[in-house]
């Protein structure tokens, strides 16, 4: 077969050696490792062989204990069988040398006369990048292969453009999957299945039934020892230039004309370039205290922890609708949410004290936990005598239903997609060029950064930035739990 043929969606991956850069790194233990082993014994990558590379001093023995521990700590219900069928297939190449990642990997495909499909995850610094895609073309191993790059791509235009220009002296752009993780979430790809599968919602998915959109992503977490990446780095850059923008597209596209990579992308790309500039006047910039007294943060550093802001999309469906987007660090909670507040009644027939937008216009809500959460808020009537009103809703939970253990971690998905050559959750040169583009303005006059405390919600001017609406977390109402 050849090593570039894209089996069906759904099947399992064609015999696949992953090359893993950044193979010691911090993603890998988390994520990849652990990602890997559950391709490999759910038998979706049935003949997988993975080859980890970094600068540290490992050998094979060390990067199998390694990626134990990785197992150990991240992975459900390792049998020893699995372990034992797994650790075989994972072998070591020294970093840096062509020749050392040329041997590591001919040393993994020994047994596979008929060759192995080839993935070059790179799971190193934006910095590193660069040198890698050269070695890589020096030891003989871009041919036909697929390469995925890790955000951020470049810091600005010119860098994204100068990143995007040297990796095509290398990789053709087919070969290319420059992945965000968001996109591979289940509860992203189900924001698809909600607006496209069903006739009901598409027609209020507009500026004239729509006030306004939350995309919010609070984390409760801070630095975990990558200060080195995020003091160059910030919330703008780590988060919403990246996962953000891109939930945005996927929530404001138009229906594509096919569920294909050309068409998603089109019509996600269109999203971007009608997008208005950031205007620094729309942003609250932010930096917990403490944040300077973390190890490896430079003195007096001004770079945002936090980041809230509202922005534009200037077409014909949303002209006028803000999209409000938060994220930092060592907030209140950890929560990813999408809210989407429709309009209130022009008029009401019940008075003032029956509880009638009390509680904030009728709410759509997507969580985009691993396993997705859905919730249509409204106002109903209170049982029993009078007319009080209060807010319910109607909830539905994968969780709760017979799919829960079907589920695929983001990053699993996303490298059986890209082992398959599909690149419908990728994100595209153009369209990473474009986020840059509306970035100028912003990045060029960066508002000051506010302090805030952590375990709050940001500084106090986020309030100001979305009045006279409010932000919908903390939610007044948790998600209900089974009974
Ligand atoms: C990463 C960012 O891309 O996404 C991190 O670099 C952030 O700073 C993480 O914590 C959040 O992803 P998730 O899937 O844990 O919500």
């Amino acid at each position: 077969m050849s090593v570039m043929t894209q089996p069906p969606e759904g099947s399992a991956g064609p015999p696949t050696t992953v090359v893993l850069f950044g193979a010691t790194g911090d993603l890998a233990k988390r994520k990849l490792l652990p990602g890997l082993f559950h391709l490999s014994r759910t038998g979706l990558l049935p003949d997988l062989r993975v080859v980890g590379t970094s600068l540290d001093d490992y050998d094979r023995d060390s990067f199998i204990a390694l990626a134990r521990k990785s197992l150990d700590e991240h992975s459900h219900d390792v049998s020893e069988d699995q372990w034992a069928d797994f650790s075989q297939r994972l072998f070591w190449a020294p970093g840096g040398t062509p020749e050392g990642l040329r041997t590591g990997v001919e040393e993994a495909e020994r047994n596979n006369p008929d060759g192995y499909q080839r993935l070059h995850y790179l799971s190193v610094p934006p910095a590193a990048a660069l040198a890698v895609v050269k070695t890589l073309g020096e030891a003989g191993l871009a041919k036909d292969s697929r390469i995925i790059m890790e955000k951020p791509f470049g810091t600005d235009l010119s860098s994204a453009r100068r990143l995007n220009t040297s990796l095509h002296e290398v990789f053709d752009e087919k070969q290319i999957f420059r992945i965000d993780h968001f996109l591979g979430k289940e509860p992203a790809l189900n924001i698809l299945a909600f607006r496209f599968a069903n006739g009901l919602f598409e027609p209020v998915w507009n500026r004239n039934m729509i006030d306004h959109v939350q995309i919010d992503v609070p984390e409760k977490l801070g630095l975990e020892q990558r200060a080195s990446f995020y003091e160059a780095t910030g919330a703008y850059r780590d988060m919403v230039v990246t996962h953000l923008f891109q939930i945005l597209a996927f929530t404001a596209m138009e229906a594509p004309t096919a569920l294909d990579p050309q068409s998603i992308t089109e019509e996600k790309n269109k999203v971007f370039r009608s997008m208005l500039p950031i205007s620094p006047e729309d942003v609250v910039r932010g930096q917990y205290n403490g944040y300077l007294a973390e190890p490896g943060v430079a003195p007096g550093s001004e770079t945002e922890t936090f980041i809230a802001l509202r922005c534009f999309v200037d077409n014909w469906r949303w002209a006028g609708v803000p999209f409000y987007l938060r994220t930092g660090k060592r907030l209140a909670e950890g929560q990813r949410i999408i809210s989407i507040a429709f309009k209130e009644p022009p008029k009401s027939m019940f008075p003032a004290g029956s509880g009638v937008g009390q509680n904030g216009p009728d709410h759509l809500t997507f969580d985009l936990a691993d396993k997705a959460k859905m919730s249509l808020s409204f106002y109903g009537k209170r049982p029993g005598p009078g007319f009080r009103l209060d807010k319910l809703s109607m909830q539905f939970a994968v969780e709760e239903t017979d799919w829960a253990g079907s589920v695929l971690e983001a990053y699993e998905r996303l490298i059986l997609d890209a082992v398959k050559g599909n690149h419908t959750l990728f994100t595209t040169a153009d369209g990473v060029e474009r986020l840059w583009e509306i970035s100028a303005p912003l990045l060029d006059n960066l508002p000051p950064v506010r302090p805030y405390a952590e375990g709050s919600w940001g500084p106090n001017q986020i309030h100001q930035l979305i009045a006279p609406s409010t932000w919908r977390l903390p939610f007044e109402r948790g998600w209900r739990e089974k009974k």
